[in-house]
């Protein structure tokens, strides 16, 4: 019995032994990389990435389903009504100011949260780098990680793996947070639309020897042992098509609101008298819900910020909000979070991560509080949950259900057992008879007739 336990004990001691402390971490993003295509596409780089460490096959991101809001979220745990980047395309009444991707340094968009990347820094555990991850070129809570790169999409992918290597191979300063973003498979996803089996294949088996290239030059540097890494993405991609198109023209008068935002969630700021812009836009397309600001679901945490506008139009699956435009892509995103075709995977792997697990699901708000976690920092306020990613990480006691039910089966079997042994040993008062149960056997043993 005892030794049983000590067995179990020195698993336990043998999981909290490579514990959170000195550990760096990178944080990958491939953009738009939907979850399936893991299975859809033969990726023997990544598969060989996540053979070593963990898999969360599905992603539950947050809406709206978008990059620069799913990028914030990643790296601050808040949903984006609570970190303020809500759209890629916004607009704030009060500051009269607009953001865009082409324009989206002013920190007064970031401001209202404190990503990862500055707390690192702030907490004195050691510098941060960044390549290209959005606001990560941004002076936020008056400070950008200390090695960052001005976004330029031209920039290629190796050179960017190279900078941030060479940055995280820098012991002065220790850099112990890095970050790393690429644009595909998004840009093909929206040319080709993710359902392009034969284009996407060709993008999918770049993205991957993009990720062989990433792990063959962090083991020429002798950081692969070492460094935790986690590879993940903002969304997933869904098709289009010039059937599904939402044609607001045909409902309204273009001057009875502004277009903040367009497609597939539209962010309608009225000219006119609200509820009548409600009103006309409401039975529009039964393919599009409209939303006054007030009574968007819950479950989307998306109301409470001023830059989200009066009304929202959140266009069903595969479905284009357009004015009177053609349709310009084949795949988008932005569509409702519980969609599965909206949400990535995340892996990860290293000293701090469980190996050869797989775990169906987590938020992207939880991925804050984790990575938190492995870097030592004390969190900001968030909206993740530590808990959820337990089962990924090797320093936490991870126990799901099944594996309680079995351990408490286990016990009582081993408890039993024992006390059976201990119980027939004392009875055993005269030593047995050889032979003695095999001659009761046989004694039972009455002939079958009939
Ligand atoms: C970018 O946005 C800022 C406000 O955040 C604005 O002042 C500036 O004019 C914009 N620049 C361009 C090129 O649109
Ligand atoms: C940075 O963030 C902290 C914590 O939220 C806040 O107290 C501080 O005022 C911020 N500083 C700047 C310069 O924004
Ligand atoms: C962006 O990167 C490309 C390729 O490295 C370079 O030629 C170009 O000058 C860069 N653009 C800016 C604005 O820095
Ligand atoms: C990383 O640092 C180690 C030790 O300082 C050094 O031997 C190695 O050459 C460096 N690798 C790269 C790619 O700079
Ligand atoms: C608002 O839209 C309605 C319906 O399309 C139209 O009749 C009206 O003229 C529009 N008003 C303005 C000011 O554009
Ligand atoms: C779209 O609307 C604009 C403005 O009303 C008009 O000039 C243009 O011809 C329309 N295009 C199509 C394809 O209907
Ligand atoms: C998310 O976290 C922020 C910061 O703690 C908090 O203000 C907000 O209420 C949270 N949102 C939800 C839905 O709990
Ligand atoms: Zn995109």
């Amino acid at each position: 019995m005892s030794s049983v336990l000590m067995l179990l004990f020195a698993g336990i001691l043998a999981r909290c032994a490579c514990s959170a402390g000195d550990s760096r971490l990178l944080l990958v993003s491939f953009d738009g990389f939907r979850a399936d295509y893991l299975e859809t596409y033969k990726l023997p780089h990544l598969q060989e990435f996540i053979e070593d460490g963990v898999l969360v096959k599905q992603v539950m991101n947050s809406f709206i389903t978008k990059t620069f809001p799913n990028h914030y979220t990643i790296v601050t745990g808040l949903y984006e009504e609570s970190h303020g980047i809500v759209a890629n395309d916004m607009y704030d009444a009060d500051a009269q100011k607009t953001f865009s991707q082409f324009n989206d340094s002013d920190p007064f968009w970031w401001d209202e949260a404190v990503p990862i990347w500055a707390t690192n820094q702030q907490q004195g555990k050691g510098a941060s780098a960044a390549a290209m991850w959005p606001g990560t070129d941004v002076k936020i809570n008056d400070t950008t990680p200390q090695f960052f790169m001005k976004y330029n999409f031209s920039v290629k992918f190796e050179e960017r793996v190279e900078k941030v290597v060479a940055w995280l191979n820098s012991s002065n300063p220790v850099v112990t947070f890095a970050v790393l973003y690429w644009e595909e498979p998004d840009a093909s996803g929206h040319k080709y639309g993710p359902d392009d089996t034969q284009n996407m294949r060709t993008v999918l088996e770049e993205v991957d020897k993009r990720i062989g290239f990433l792990m063959s030059k962090l083991k020429a540097s002798g950081l692969w042992d070492t460094i935790n890494i986690i590879i993940t993405s903002d969304h997933g991609m869904a098709s289009c098509s010039e059937k599904k198109l939402i044609i607001l023209d045909e409902c309204i008068g273009r001057n009875n609101y502004t277009l903040i935002d367009k497609t597939p969630v539209a962010a309608v700021l009225p000219r006119q008298n609200k509820e009548d812009v409600y009103n006309l836009l409401k039975n529009c397309n039964s393919h599009m819900k409209a939303y006054l600001k007030e009574e968007i679901p819950d479950r989307f945490h998306y109301s409470h910020n001023k830059r989200i506008q009066p009304i929202i139009l959140v266009a069903d699956e595969g479905w284009t909000i357009v004015q009177n435009e053609s349709l310009s892509k084949l795949g988008d995103h932005g569509y409702d979070n519980a969609l599965p075709s909206m949400h990535p995977f995340l892996a990860a792997r290293g000293p701090a991560f469980r190996r050869g697990y797989t775990h169906s699901s987590i938020n992207n708000v939880d991925i804050y509080p984790m990575m938190c976690h492995i870097l030592g920092l004390t969190p900001q306020p968030h909206n993740g949950t530590l808990g959820n990613t337990k089962c990924l990480l090797a320093d936490q006691w991870c126990i799901n259900l099944p594996e309680a039910i079995g351990i408490v089966i286990g016990a009582f079997v081993i408890l039993s057992t024992f006390t059976c042994i201990i119980v027939i040993s004392k009875n055993r008062v005269v030593p047995p008879r050889p032979f003695a149960r095999l001659q009761l056997q046989s004694d039972d043993d009455e002939p079958l007739i009939g």
